[in-house]
């Protein structure tokens, strides 16, 4: 059987005191130790002023699975960009390993990954955020905090609320193994938001999203004993622009955010016309019925032209069954916020009843309507061979 190929791809800006020593372990100790995988190794150098790839250029003369990329410094992400598409293309890699020079990742977890690769798994990472998993111990409270939260946050922002409790833990580690086909081919590694750090937090997403099987398996991320850290002083900021930025482009929320602002047109409607009727001094019980009649068409065009412009309809006869349906729906709404509106006054008293419509209608109408659109309305089912609902 041919054996998969997996590239070890280390990026080096400055690690003349490291990587002679790490590609000694890796191809005396590591590589040994894993039979069912070809290894090689992947250099990526900016062209380091301490000559770094000196030392790479020495080892190539003894081992004969090692290359080196060498390029113009712009950052991590570029770094791993160039290399990831080197290893793509010029190495026929089958797998990808991410990995630092500087042995805060210890080298026996490489067999780990692989071994997870072997078992289904399309995105195997080690991670300090699982059971097991561990920071250095020095890292002082501050330290810790920033990292935990960061991930947190940026977990919490990519993923609420459908995928957050299976979400993964770690969005930022720098070791992992990633499949190619079906996954890493299909990221477009040319326009990453970021050519710093941030890289990482993308790509996860994007695996997620491709529907990558994850694995996160237990790391202790050591302290770095030779050289100094590259990471740049904005990466904070940096990352939490790329999570925000995923999270905008992002379908779902883009429907969602339209569906607010329509949702909105709708209340604005409802408000006027009912001003402009009253002042008709026509009948009270008209008026209401009439105003927000106007607003539930108004919701219902909108939505159908442009939050759901995908599912939209367009024959006439589903347009009208389905205007219909979307009264019933709506109808809905008006009785849970009814009978909640009545319920609340009746506990609570009447001097907040202010207060109890903006909560009814963020807390219930707000999901019943678009659980009601999504599921009921324009839920994606059959489709003609256009692609439209029928
Ligand atoms: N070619 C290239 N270009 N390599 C770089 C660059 C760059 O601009 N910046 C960093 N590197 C290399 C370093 O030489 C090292 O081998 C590896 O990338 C990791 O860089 P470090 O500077 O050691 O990163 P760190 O220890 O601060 O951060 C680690 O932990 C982070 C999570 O806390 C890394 O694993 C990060 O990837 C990870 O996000
Ligand atoms: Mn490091």
């Amino acid at each position: 059987m041919v054996k998969e190929k997996a590239v070890v791809i280390i990026p080096t800006y400055n690690e003349r005191e490291n990587i002679g020593r790490m590609i000694e372990v890796l191809e005396k100790e590591i590589f040994p130790q894993i039979k069912d995988w070809e290894m090689a190794i992947l250099v990526v150098d900016d062209h380091s002023p301490d000559g770094t790839a000196e030392i790479v250029r020495e080892k190539m003369k003894d081992y004969t699975n090692i290359e080196l990329s060498l390029g113009e410094k712009q950052g991590l992400g570029a770094a791993y960009a160039r290399g990831m598409k080197y290893a793509m293309e010029k190495m026929n890699a089958d797998w990808v390993i991410e990995f630092d020079a500087d042995f805060q990742h210890d080298p026996a977890y490489i067999p780990q990954l692989l071994n997870a690769a072997k078992e289904g798994y399309d995105y195997v990472v080690g991670s300090r955020y699982v059971p097991g998993g561990k920071v250095p111990q020095d890292w002082n409270f501050s330290r810790r905090l920033i990292s935990s939260l960061g991930s947190f946050v940026a977990r919490f922002i990519l993923f609420f609320p459908f995928e957050f409790k299976n979400a993964p833990r770690d969005l930022t580690s720098g070791l992992k193994a990633t499949k190619v086909k079906g996954f890493l081919e299909k990221i477009d590694l040319d326009h990453l938001l970021s050519k710093g750090y941030a890289y990482k937090i993308e790509i996860f997403y994007r695996m997620v999203k491709l529907g990558a099987k994850v694995k996160e398996i237990p790391i202790e991320f050591k302290n770095r004993e030779k050289g100094e850290s590259k990471m740049p002083p904005k990466n904070l900021t940096d990352s939490l622009k790329v999570v925000i930025k995923l999270r905008l482009q992002d379908e779902k929320t883009q429907s969602f955010l339209k569906f607010a602002v329509v949702g909105f047109v709708g209340y604005l409607v409802n408000a006027l016309s009912l001003a402009l009727f009253t002042s008709f001094s026509w009948p009270e019980v008209l008026c209401w019925l009439l105003s927000t009649e106007l607003a539930i068409i108004s919701n219902f065009t909108w939505n159908n032209l442009w939050t759901f412009a995908k599912e939209k309809f367009t024959k006439p006869s589903l347009v009208l069954k389905k205007f219909l349906q979307f009264n019933l729906t709506s109808a809905g709404a008006l009785v849970i916020q009814t009978v909640m509106g009545t319920l609340l006054t009746s506990l609570f008293g009447p001097e907040h009843r202010q207060l109890y419509l903006p909560l009814i209608i963020v807390f219930m109408v707000l999901p019943y309507n678009w659980l009601m659109y999504n599921k009921v309305i324009w839920k994606v089912g059959k489709k003609d061979k256009k692609g439209k609902n029928e």
